[in-house]
């Protein structure tokens, strides 16, 4: 509150010195050499596609199980998307996917890390396609002791009012190669180059928000820690008969930004997890699906084993730094209870 009053007091609201302070900030934290804050995240994921010139007769690989963001942001650029499936146990990118998905118009892969564990990087990054780091569930976690968002051509954040990070709304493009953050900066706002570029727009951050966002990168590793110790009270409370916990392979680390378990013995019907969820919330447990509605559904593509799986039987359960350890007990007693 201190640091949004002092952005008020200062007079200067938007365009000012705190938007430049966050993207110093969220750079250093992950080791990269700039950032450009824009007013979403998936605002960020189109301006790095157009930013890498990806348009008409190119196309960007990404998951079935993710919200719709990507897959818009692909579209709105005019390039097609190859929707893959993910790996069944991490629920993230499957790389053997992307490999066969890849054609010679394949210009970028959107990885995003979901729920907070980095996907398998070092192997997506063999294939030698583009990778653009879709941080907007994780950041602060490591793959084969490389933070995420430091091995991708381009990562993007999302700092929505839910994330690890959050300024209300807002995003950030973040990338070692300067010529890549220029085009999108030019992007961000019009009036910027030379000459006038149909697809720039106004789509930036607010020092109000940029406020937001340093106070709580000064503050994220306390956020974490207090996740983590979340998760250890779910990992020792939930029954592993029948709740599967999250998995979290060899040489990665997790955020924790949902605790997503899996149903072990799998309700026999969507009516029955819907009802499983809705006798949850009656007794003030908010639960969720944690992807809405998988990308190859709305589009009706068929052979996504993994995604239909993951849809049918994964439950994001509440896990945020300010819950305390005993409402978690309460959490793994209650789902448990109302399991049947
Ligand atoms: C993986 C992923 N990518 C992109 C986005 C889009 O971010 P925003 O809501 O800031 O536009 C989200 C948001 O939930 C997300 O989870």
């Amino acid at each position: 509150m201190r640091a949004v009053t002092e952005v008020l007091r200062s007079g200067q609201v938007a365009g000012g010195p705190v938007v430049a302070q966050f993207e110093r900030g969220m750079a250093a934290y992950l080791g990269v050499q700039g950032g450009v804050a824009v007013s979403s995240g998936t605002v960020a994921l189109e301006l790095s596609l157009r930013a890498m010139g990806i348009g008409p007769g190119d196309n960007v690989i990404l998951p079935s199980y993710v919200c719709s963001a990507p897959w818009l942001a692909v579209q709105r650029v005019g390039a097609q998307a190859r929707i893959v499936d993910i790996d069944p146990v991490t629920y993230n990118l499957d790389p053997q996917k992307v490999r066969k998905a890849r054609t010679s118009r394949t210009r970028a892969v959107i990885v995003p890390h979901l729920f907070g564990l980095p996907a398998d990087l070092t192997t997506l990054q063999s294939l030698g396609i583009p990778l653009i780091e879709d941080c907007a569930q994780t950041l602060g976690a490591t793959e084969q002791g490389r933070p995420v968002g430091r091995v991708g051509l381009l990562a993007v954040c999302s700092f929505y009012a839910t994330k690890l990070l959050c300024t209300g709304e807002g995003g950030m493009v973040l990338s070692n190669d300067e010529a890549l953050l220029e085009r999108v900066r030019a992007l961000r706002e019009y009036d910027q180059a030379p000459s006038l570029d149909a697809a720039a727009f106004n789509c930036k951050m607010t020092d109000l928000q940029a406020a937001l966002g340093v106070t709580q990168l000064d503050q994220f590793g306390d956020f974490l820690d207090k996740r983590a110790a979340l998760a250890a009270v779910y990992h020792e409370s939930l029954p592993t008969e029948l709740f599967t916990p999250p998995s979290v392979p060899p040489g990665r680390t997790h955020a924790y930004y949902r605790f997503v378990v899996r149903l072990q013995k799998g309700l026999q019907s969507p009516d029955e997890f819907t009802a499983y969820l809705s006798r949850m919330a009656h007794r003030g447990l908010q639960c969720r699906k944690p992807v809405f509605r998988p990308l190859h559904r709305y589009l009706e593509l068929s052979d996504f084993p993994a995604t239909d799986e993951a849809d049918a039987l994964a439950i994001s359960l509440p896990i945020y730094p300010s819950l305390s350890e005993d409402d978690v007990r309460l959490a793994a007693h209650i789902l448990q209870e109302e399991f049947r």
